[in-house]
């Protein structure tokens, strides 16, 4: 059932039919719109900025799938799974890399062009850290996203489906049963339609992206505001794993005042032989673990950050010197162009590095076919935890993840005839809106208190935080009937405010360090308690305020409505 939290905003002045909508235009979303289409049914795209504006046209390293000879699928299994770090739901993960291969050939079927080598003709395959073989497809040398995004987004054109760019989604829709029936949205700016509208649709797929703007560096782009997961837990689905979030360990370090989205330095760097060294040139990886600076992501993070404190050194540095300028260029264009823009020579001279917030291994809790708690509602990609990343996600995984459950998703829609739910039942809203000013403040708050390293007093001190912004603008409302003007930052920043406090919750909740949750106090894996993920949702009997109850389930995929055990 729906939650009866909605955000605040004008009635939808305008509103169109469909059978699907897809919310987002990344892999996910364009792979689940063409596939939707193709089998007949009316599908919309609605996407916060334009088409190709979303996280996939940033991935660089490329996509794993078990393509090159001597590779197979199961051997993709074990090194997600070591990743994933005791987590992962094994269906989940046996579907991604069995049915990963075939994927990636219909996208390449779709127009996506692979590097391929020039002597074979076969598609050239890399290595990025967690792989103990080269399974990265690429293209463009480090451009993969962008080349991906570019062949989706002519495809959906071809195909005649509709879009509508530039449009925030607000809430879903549910009729009087709880079934899905569409989403409201905001187009900001020029368009076809302006202001508030609707989408009317028995089946919404969630593909958002990320939310790694509740931090304050971040390789992802400023739309990644966690839309998707704040929608989903208003509607009343479940959400879980969220206190995962995958610090990449290598992100251009601009300064320790560095804010927004900043340049990556893909993985597939080290894929290709650079080192990580601190400043006396050490190379600290080495010994750490037996694939050096290809370990997970995850244990090469927390290297460089205990590195970084013993030294009091705000970043370490990734040697490459040793490509040569030729091998810069025609491998690394994207990472060159983007180093030399801030004045560092990655030819001549070692980039400076640091982790920053990159991808969230939890998300909207689904089944192996996409769908979420709340019939009718499906999610992919980023926004979704399918079970596949558990703990910690293996690299590159994220766009073959996308690519799989999105055209798992499709059949699903394809093979069934939901009946046409009613009218969406407007709902009034219950919880404040934030200003758009308090983007800063959070981000702050999470980086200080929810970062790479964690605590007890150091979340609780980002909880307390976090509950005095929400509680002042509670009360704002409750005594003064006031609240933030509606608008694009305020529904941005009451997002992220809904998205940070969850995850926090749950990362205290968590006393162990697993995977990319590393916990200070509680430096070990903790089998026996916490071999188990958190299920959180919004109390459905607290409706003034998102209250957040978590539920431990230990036996992801099958528990479908655990009970709420405590708030
Ligand atoms: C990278 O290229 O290092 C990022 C790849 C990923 O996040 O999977």
């Amino acid at each position: 059932m729906s939650t009866g939290i909605r955000l605040h905003a004008p009635a939808p002045g305008w509103a169109i039919e469909a059978d699907v909508v897809v919310v987002g235009s990344g892999v996910a979303g364009l792979t689940a719109a063409l596939r939707c289409a193709a089998a007949g049914r009316r599908t919309v795209v609605v996407t916060k900025a334009r088409l190709d504006d979303g996280s996939t046209r940033w991935a660089q390293g490329g996509i794993a799938a078990a393509l090159g000879e001597g590779d197979t699928p199961e051997q993709h299994l074990d090194d997600t799974l070591v990743a994933g770090a005791g987590l992962c739901d094994e269906a989940a993960v046996r579907l991604l890399v069995t049915e990963g291969p075939d994927a990636v050939r219909r996208l390449i079927d779709t127009g996506a062009v692979f590097d391929t080598s020039d002597a074979t003709g076969e598609i050239e395959l890399t290595r990025e850290g967690g792989h103990h073989r080269r399974r990265i497809a690429h293209a463009g040398g480090d451009a993969t996203g962008a080349e991906i995004s570019r062949a989706l987004v002519a495809a959906v054109h071809d195909a005649g489906i509709e879009t509508v760019e530039n449009a925030l989604v607000l809430d879903l829709l549910q009729d009087a049963d709880g079934r899905t029936a569409g989403v409201t949205l905001h187009v900001m700016g020029e368009g076809q339609h302006d202001g508030v509208g609707a989408v009317h649709a028995p089946a919404v797929i969630l593909a958002t992206g990320g939310m790694g703007q509740v931090f304050s560096a971040t390789t992802n782009p400023a739309v990644s505001t966690g839309d998707g997961v704040a929608l989903a837990l208003r509607a009343g689905a479940e959400i879980s794993d969220l206190e995962f979030v995958q610090f990449h360990p290598t992100v251009l370090f601009l300064g320790p005042d560095a804010e927004g989205q900043q340049p990556l330095v893909s993985e597939a760097v080290r894929g290709e032989g650079a080192h990580l060294v601190d400043a006396g040139g050490v190379r600290f990886m080495a010994g750490q673990h037996e694939l050096a600076e290809l370990a997970p992501r995850d244990i090469v993070a927390k290297a460089i950050m205990r590195r970084m404190q013993e030294q009091g050194a705000h970043h370490m540095y990734l040697d490459a010197r040793h490509f040569g300028a030729q091998m810069w260029e025609q491998r690394f264009p994207t990472i060159l162009a983007a180093c030399r823009a801030h004045g560092i020579d990655p030819v001549t001279e070692p980039i400076p590095v640091a982790p920053a917030a990159h991808y969230a291994s939890g998300g909207v809790r689904t089944d192996l076919d996409g769908r979420t708690t709340v019939p009718g509602l499906y999610a992919c990609g980023e926004v979704a935890c399918t079970g596949v990343h558990g703990a910690n996600r293996l690299a590159s995984n994220s766009l073959l993840e996308g690519l799989v459950f999105a055209e798992r998703i499709a059949a699903d829609i394809a093979a069934s005839s939901a009946p046409r739910t009613g009218p969406g039942i407007p709902v009034p809203s219950t919880g404040p809106l934030l200003s758009g000013e308090t983007r800063l403040d959070i981000q702050r708050i999470m980086t200080e208190g929810a970062g790479v390293l964690r605590s007890a007093a150091s979340l609780e001190q980002a909880a307390d935080a976090l509950e005095a912004l929400y509680g002042a603008a509670l009360t704002e409302l409750e005594t003064h009937g006031k609240t933030a003007e509606p608008g694009t930052d305020s529904w941005e920043s009451t997002n992220l405010l809904c998205v940070a406090r969850v995850l926090v919750a749950a990362a205290r909740r968590r006393a162990e360090t697993r995977g990319c949750h590393w916990r200070e106090d509680h430096p070990d894996r903790d089998d026996e308690n916490w071999h188990r993920h958190l299920v959180v949702r919004v109390s459905e009997t607290e409706r003034r305020a998102l209250v957040v109850t978590t539920t431990d389930s230990a036996d992801f995929p099958s528990v479908r409505h655990p009970p709420i055990q405590e708030q």
